[in-house]
């Protein structure tokens, strides 16, 4: 596979492309100010990037479309060499409030349609505004998850044209069959976005979908902000890695750039998040040196099936996904 800063899409098993690296736009809303979000968008399609993380839950999708169109405007990209994926959040996964999820999220971009639309994670939570629902105790309020009907659900919002692909987020193995075997299926999902770095290779839950052509697209792909009320902190900083820092030498690059460039040439898809002008260009550096096979070898070794991200809070829901092996 050859990639480049210029040329860089992976195809999708729906005849769309994605490119390999986006940025990542989740950062905590209280600790981001107005615009920054806008910013950073600037800066990376600036860098090169074309393909944008977001979600109506992250409280910045607004700052997203209006880089995005901003850029249009500019004559700086087209909107068809921009990638968008958006998010289905945990309290719209009834049928029919799929689409005016959507609906809800194209309004805010202030754009047509979105590249991609995923079901962000496999677990109903009861439907409402609150989007993290609680009882008086401080209960989860969890809600009948029915996968496959909110999955033709999506499938109705890609054939009226309000998406161009379909896929999901956070699916253990049986989720995806659940989907893939439906009867009647019309579209298959294209990707599946797990964490997924040299700490948390994914080698299972990758052969699986390499074998049903969908893509895995790498959330914390740096190993997180390490923010200790949703991480597991007691796996160590991917970044103060010593073989990603000494190869980082090696090619007179960072654990980061280490880090991304191994999840890329496996064809992983990579989302890094910054809004850091500096990092945000230093994440798309990567194009211009490759690992050796060994080099590769040694970075899959590191892996210790440990997720920073386990959501831990949600393990009682029945589609919690991450208690099977993968
Ligand atoms: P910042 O936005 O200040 O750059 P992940 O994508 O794995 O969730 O990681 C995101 C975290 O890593 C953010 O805290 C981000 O902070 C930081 N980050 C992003 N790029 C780099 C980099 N090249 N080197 C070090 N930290 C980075």
């Amino acid at each position: 596979m050859l990639l480049s800063a210029a040329d860089h899409r992976l195809p999708l098993s729906d005849g769309n492309s994605i490119p390999i690296i986006g940025l990542g736009t989740f950062s905590e809303p209280q600790a981001t100010y107005n615009g920054l979000c806008a910013t950073s968008v600037k800066i990376a399609i600036d860098a090169g990037y074309r393909h944008i993380d977001g979600a109506y839950l992250y409280k910045n999708e607004h700052e997203v479309g209006e880089a995005i169109r901003e850029k249009i405007a500019e004559g700086k990209v087209r909107r068809e060499d921009v990638f968008y994926c958006g998010k289905l959040w945990a309290t719209n996964l009834d049928p029919e409030m799929v689409r005016p999820a959507l609906e809800r999220t194209l309004k805010v971009l202030k754009l047509d349609y979105v590249n991609l639309y995923i079901i962000e994670i496999p677990m109903a939570f009861k439907p409402g505004d609150e989007a993290y629902p609680r009882d008086e105790n401080g209960k989860w309020l969890y809600h009948k998850t029915n996968l496959c009907a909110t999955w033709e659900a999506l499938e109705a919002c890609k054939d009226a044209g309000l998406v161009k692909s379909l896929g999901v987020s956070n699916f253990n193995r049986r989720q995806l069959e659940l989907i893939l075997n439906k009867p009647g299926l019309k579209h298959k999902p294209v990707s599946n976005q797990v964490e997924c770095h040299p700490y948390f290779t994914q080698p299972k839950l990758l052969k699986f979908c390499q074998q049903h052509d969908i893509v895995i697209i790498a959330y914390s792909p740096l190993g997180t902000a390490r923010n200790p009320t949703w991480v597991n902190t007691s796996s160590p900083p991917l970044l103060e890695d010593a073989l990603l820092n000494s190869l980082g030498k090696k090619y007179k690059k960072t654990a980061a750039q280490i880090a991304l460039r191994f999840n890329i040439q496996r064809g992983v898809v990579v989302i890094p998040k910054s809004f850091n002008p500096a990092r945000i260009k230093e994440n798309f550096q990567i194009f211009d040196f490759r690992l050796t096979e060994d080099e590769m070898k040694d970075i899959e070794a590191l892996n210790k099936n440990v997720r920073y991200v386990e959501m831990l809070m949600w393990q009682d829901h029945p589609e919690y996904p991450f208690n099977d092996e993968y």
